[in-house]
């Protein structure tokens, strides 16, 4: 019964690495069993960040939204796994914290959409492009780790 292997990309947005809790956002998708293929600190240019946030363009939050991922460095990270994608997003909870379920990553360490930590990609079409627009492909790896057989198949 094996499931087709995704690939997703995370941001921990300059919040979470203002705040110093990073690592341990990063760590609840480590925990799920989700294997970690790309990883890396970075300070989104207007560009990126524009790009990144294109479908919100017309949206009144969207000038407040890029001038804060820019305005701070970012960790992105490629994870990678059965079904990744809704698992990450299940992961973080809905985009307002107050909405988001206890125990997601959104609603136990957040309570503003302003600062709501995360970014994770929405669908398969959106991860490809996400994962295309931070990553070289040189930059991601593909490994298997011993414990893997434990976790999918
Ligand atoms: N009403 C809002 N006010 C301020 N910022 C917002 C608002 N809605 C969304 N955002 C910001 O824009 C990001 C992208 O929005 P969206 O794609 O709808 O959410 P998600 O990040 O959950 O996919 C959100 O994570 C949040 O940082
Ligand atoms: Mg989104």
């Amino acid at each position: 019964m094996s499931e087709p292997l995704e690939r997703t990309l995370v941001l921990i947005k300059p919040d979470g690495l203002q705040r110093g809790i990073a690592l341990e956002l990063l760590s609840q998708f480590e925990r799920r069993g989700l294997r970690l293929v790309g990883l890396k600190l970075v300070w989104p240019s207007q560009t990126l960040a524009e790009q990144h946030y294109a479908e919100h363009r017309d949206k009144a939050f969207y000038p407040g939204l890029v001038s804060f991922i820019t305005s701070q460095p970012v960790v992105a990270a490629v994870f990678e796994g059965p079904r990744a994608i809704e698992v990450v997003r299940t992961t973080m909870g809905v985009t307002r914290p107050h909405e988001a379920a206890p125990g997601t990553l959104r609603a136990d360490y957040g309570i503003t959409v302003d600062f709501n930590l995360a970014h994770g990609s929405a669908n398969a079409g959106d991860a490809k492009r996400e994962v295309a627009l931070w990553f070289r492909p040189d930059e991601l790896l593909s490994y298997s780790r011993a414990i893997d057989s434990w976790l999918w198949r």
